[in-house]
Formats: C-alpha cells, sequence, structure tokens
C-alpha cells in the first residue's frame, strides 16, 4: 500500500509522515526531497533558475514513478501542489490511499510566517498579505484536495494523535511501543 499524503504548506505532511513511519516501520518519500535530489538542486533554485511550470512537470513525473513502484509499501509526503495540477489527484487516488491533512487558515499562517524562505510561492510576500493570500489559495485548492479518499483536522492535535487516526482509518498494524 501506498498511503499519501496530501496538504497546504505547513499543514505537516512532512512531519506527520516522519511520525507514522515510525509507528507503522514504513519508508518515507518525500515528494520535493525526491525532486531535489534529481537536480541538485533547491526547491527555490529550480523555482528561480526554471521556472514553475518545469517544476510542475518534474513534479508530475517525479510522483508518477513513485505512483507506479509495485508491490511495494510506503508513505508519499507530496508537495502542496501536487494534487493540484495535471491529472495528479486522478493518479493519487487511483494508485494510492490519499490523506487530506486539512488545516485553517489561521494555523497555517502562524506556521508558514515562520517558514516562508524556503517556499517559493509565498517568500516574497509580506507577512500582512500571508493570510489573506493564503485563504484565497486554499478555496481555490480545496476542490482538489477535498478529492482525496481520507480527511483528516489536524488544528490542534499532536502528530501522534494524527498517526493514531491514520492507523484506524487504514487498518494498519501499529507496531509495539520500543
Ligand atoms: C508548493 C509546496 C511546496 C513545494 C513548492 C510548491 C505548493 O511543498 O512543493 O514550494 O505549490 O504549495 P510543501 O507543501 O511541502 O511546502
Amino acid at each position: 500500500m501506498i498511503i499519501s499524503l496530501i496538504g497546504y504548506m505547513g499543514s505537516g505532511k512532512s512531519h506527520i509522515s516522519k511520525n507514522l513511519s515510525e509507528k507503522i516501520n514504513l519508508q518515507v518519500f518525500d515528494l520535493d526531497h525526491e525532486i531535489s535530489l534529481n537536480f541538485g538542486k533547491t526547491i527555490p533554485e529550480i523555482f528561480s533558475e526554471k521556472g514553475e511550470i518545469f517544476f510542475r512537470k518534474e513534479e508530475k513525473k517525479i510522483l508518477e514513478e513513485f505512483l507506479n513502484k509495485k508491490n511495494q509499501d510506503f508513505i508519499l509526503s507530496l508537495g502542496g501542489g501536487t494534487p493540484v495540477y495535471y491529472n495528479n489527484i486522478e493518479s493519487i487516488n487511483a494508485l494510492s490511499e490519499s490523506i487530506y491533512l486539512r488545516s485553517s487558515v489561521s494555523i497555517l499562517t502562524e506556521r508558514l510566517l515562520l517558514q516562508k524562505e524556503n517556499r517559493p510561492l509565498i517568500a516574497n510576500l509580506d507577512d500582512e498579505a500571508l493570510p489573506e493570500f493564503i485563504a484565497k489559495h486554499l478555496f481555490e485548492r480545496n476542490v482538489f484536495y477535498a478529492q482525496a479518499k481520507h480527511v483528516i483536522d489536524t488544528d490542534h492535535k499532536t502528530p501522534d494523535a494524527i498517526s493514531e487516526e491514520i492507523i484506524n482509518l487504514l487498518q494498519l498494524r501499529h507496531l509495539p511501543e520500543k
């Protein structure tokens, strides 16, 4: 089984995927990290040197590669925009158990104010402009995120609690505590 985590920037995909991986002993792949490795460049470098369209094409290519790995079980942490482009959400749903980590605009804003630099879509926005940008952007993207097979509300929940929800939702085998 492939478990794919989707959600807006700052929704905790990377963090939850690592937490979950420890509980159920599945390997994690982070799509942004894989794209970076492929090019030997950071995501901001790829955006600034090659442009967003190039990034989206590579993102799709690497997504398809991972989703089409046969007979392998792993967790795939996707980029915030991955489900939104091309027919990606259809491939994600056809080939994985997709989980949307849903967070409120206020929590996303709080987190992203502290982590703008590595995210080219928001790095150059003034802090004051961030809440409105996130609200509008999330509204546009919700159509895609909402197509995930499962949705988990994450506000005010610990990573442990969110992982437990995923384990129950997918009826996964929980490894005994060390
Ligand atoms: C993006 C989200 C980023 C990264 C890129 C574009 C987006 O991933 O893929 O900066 O379009 O929302 P995170 O969601 O891990 O920040």
